[in-house]
């Protein structure tokens, strides 16, 4: 039985997982939030990957190695900027989750780490969001039984509240 766990802090200290999420943009070139944490993390080798992928749309995703980053891969997951939910918004997150999923089992990953995508600069609802997240990733979980573990990384006290209650419900 695969499980989903949350955790507290920053995403790129998380040694125990075999791949990291990153909330990207379409270009794939870096950014700010965690986009910037994991790419100064990894070092300068994670943006000369990227730039060999010519981007990525919105709800989809793309893996690289993940430089000095204490895991093997990076998913590169581009979530929806929130445009007050009648935009697809809701089907592009749990694409982004169900992309990433399917990703790290072609490569054999049994734990991923994941932060909330599209809760910072994207302005998702964090408890909208925290549903999406938690329903997307539990059916992808069932269907690639090789991920036995989704970590969530919560960078605030809110967003561990909203994912709590998510779990719970
Ligand atoms: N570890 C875990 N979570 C974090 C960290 C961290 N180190 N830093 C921030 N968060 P955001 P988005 C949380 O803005 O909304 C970038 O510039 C943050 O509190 O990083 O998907 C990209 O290049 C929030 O809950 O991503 C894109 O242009 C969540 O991570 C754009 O932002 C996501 O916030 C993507 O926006």
């Amino acid at each position: 039985m695969a499980v989903i766990t949350l955790h507290r802090g920053d995403i790129t200290a998380d040694a125990e997982a075999d791949a990291i999420v990153n909330a990207a943009n379409e270009s794939l070139l870096g950014g700010g939030g965690v986009d910037g944490a994991i790419h100064r993390a990894a070092g300068p080798e994670l943006l000369e990957e990227c730039r060999r992928l010519g981007g990525c749309d919105t709800g989809d995703a793309k893996v690289t190695g993940a430089g000095r980053l204490p895991v093997d891969y990076v998913i590169h997951a581009v979530g929806p900027v929130w445009h007050g939910g009648d935009r697809g918004e809701r089907e592009l997150l749990a694409s982004c989750y169900r992309r990433a999923i399917e990703l790290a089992a072609e490569r054999g990953c049994a734990r991923v780490a994941f932060p909330a995508i599209s809760t910072g600069v994207y302005g998702y609802p964090l408890a909208e969001a925290a549903a999406t997240a938690i329903a997307a990733t539990r059916a992808a979980l069932e269907e690639h039984p090789e991920v036995d573990e989704a970590r969530f990384w919560l960078f605030s006290d809110d967003a561990l509240q909203a994912f709590e209650r998510a779990l719970a419900a």
